[in-house]
């Protein structure tokens, strides 16, 4: 059993950037949110997992329904018994390794918050990459049209829109679980009117030069190292969303000819790689027929992307 309900008053002292008010007078034995953190805390450490304090945050945030700022100023709210057992309930799914966008049933991506189910990918941080080729290629005003083959939760094209208003744009995935997750969150976003979602083998039944933008986060794990990854991405993100087949390449070898073919003679292609795939992938392009194609890092300074639009770490990204 966690004992994560600690009582207000016996809380360590606390290490955290925040100074709280003094502990009102409050029944001795009410949990608060901030002995109820804590206390996640220490058990989240205990079990090795990483960033603990964020991760109990987020949990406490899902549970209490609290928000970071009530977190963190009004530490001394107490938390109902019902509340405290979801939470409990909550860190010992995180102790099983489960991460906490799985738990909560939702992750932030650029500007914008996605529902995600067992179904979706969780977006990461490092498909960011493709956003800032984007921005750069398209101005804030411009109209264009969009495709993000592979589409998952819809977190890449729905982003775009949010930030492109004059664009339209569509996702494409083999799993109808997937697109209905992504046509939920493009009606959550207000953005159902310029997003359309369609099963199908990545671009099979686009015309020729139909798009000014192509996007594409595909699978590119090789087969025999999912058994190597985390239990936070083996055991719960979908397997058609990491199985790159046994070079890790087989989606770039179908894509490449595809992007090629929809692609406007003067529009804009982006993919996701795998941090040791860039001349592998950029090869695959020129086979294509593309010049002039490059392989973008991400901020952390691993190749992440191969375009044949502009470097976002060599060119300033507007502000708008
Ligand atoms: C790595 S996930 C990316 C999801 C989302 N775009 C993101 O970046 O978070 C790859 C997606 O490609 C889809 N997919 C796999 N094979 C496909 C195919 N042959 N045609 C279309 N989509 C496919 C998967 O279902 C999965 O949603």
């Amino acid at each position: 059993m966690l004992e994560i309900g600690a009582r207000a008053g016996q809380s360590t002292p606390m290490t955290d950037p925040i100074t709280p008010k003094p502990a009102p007078d409050q029944a001795n034995d009410a949990t608060t949110l901030l002995t109820a953190w804590k206390a996640a805390q220490a058990k989240l450490k205990t079990g090795r997992i990483d960033s603990p304090a964020i991760d109990a945050r987020l949990l406490l945030e899902a549970a209490s329904g609290a928000s970071r700022m009530d977190i963190l100023t009004d530490p001394y709210r107490v938390i109902t018994d019902d509340q405290l057992s979801a939470y409990e309930a909550m860190v010992e799914r995180r102790l099983k390794r489960e991460p906490v966008s799985r738990i909560v049933g939702k992750k932030g991506f650029w500007k914008i918050m996605l529902n995600v189910t067992p179904d979706v990918l969780s977006p990461r941080p490092d498909t960011e990459t493709l956003m800032d080729v984007s921005m750069l290629a398209f101005s804030r005003n411009e109209a264009f049209e969009a495709i993000d083959l592979g589409t998952g939760s819809g977190a890449i094209l729905l982003a775009l829109l949010a930030e492109r208003p004059a664009a339209k744009g569509v996702g494409t995935d083999i799993s109808s679980e997937a697109l209905a997750v992504a046509k939920e969150n493009a009606a959550n976003l207000d953005l159902n009117d310029r997003a359309v979602f369609l099963r199908t083998e990545w671009a099979a039944g686009f015309g020729d030069a139909s798009f000014d933008l192509v996007l594409s986060n595909p699978p590119y794990i090789p087969t025999d190292h999912i058994a190597t990854l985390d239990p936070e991405v083996r055991d719960h993100d979908p397997h058609l969303a990491l199985d790159g087949g046994p070079d890790g390449l087989q989606a770039y070898r179908d894509l490449a000819p595809e992007v090629k073919r929809i692609l406007k003679p003067l529009g804009v292609f982006a993919v996701e790689i795998g941090w040791d795939q860039g001349p592998q992938v950029k090869a695959l392009f020129e086979a294509a027929g593309f010049t002039d194609v490059k392989i973008i890092k991400d901020l952390g300074e691993r190749d992440r992307v191969i375009t044949n639009g502009p470097d976002p770490r060599t060119n300033p990204i507007p502000k708008d």
